[in-house]
């Protein structure tokens, strides 16, 4: 699948955002090494450190289908133009990454950005 045609469907998937609290919503389009893409949006909680981001939920369900290995993740907000995934998302998407890598997909105003995790999570921790 394209780059540009995964942020579109994170965006879609932003539109499913539970965010009472901070009204920013993320959603974010997982591509698997299968070839396959899942989608998945930030929810929030009352108890705020409960609140899942877009990326670990749309992860979560990558996992849960049987995938392992990521290529890719856009990530797109409605409200940032660069919406960059923080810290927890990057050392979860290092658990995963693809024997090609993984890219990571960001939305600018003059179309997309593609980063590598590595990039953007340099000297990552891994057991
Ligand atoms: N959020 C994400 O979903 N992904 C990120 O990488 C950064 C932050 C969410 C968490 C919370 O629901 C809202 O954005 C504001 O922090």
């Amino acid at each position: 699948m394209k780059y540009e045609e995964m942020i579109k469907l994170a965006a879609k998937a932003s539109e499913n955002a539970y965010v009472p609290y901070s009204k920013f919503p993320v959603g974010a389009c997982v591509l698997a090494e299968s070839g396959k893409v899942y989608t998945g949006c930030n929810f929030e909680n009352s108890s705020y450190g409960m609140t899942i981001c877009g990326e670990r939920n749309a992860i979560g369900t990558a996992i849960a289908a049987g995938e392992r290995k990521i290529r890719a993740v856009a990530i797109y907000s409605p409200k940032m133009k660069y919406c960059v995934p923080c810290g927890a998302c990057r050392q979860v998407m290092s658990e995963f990454v693809s024997s090609e890598g993984l890219d990571i997909i960001l939305k600018t105003d003059d179309g997309i950005v593609v980063k590598t995790l590595q990039e953007m999570l340099p000297d990552s921790f891994e057991l």
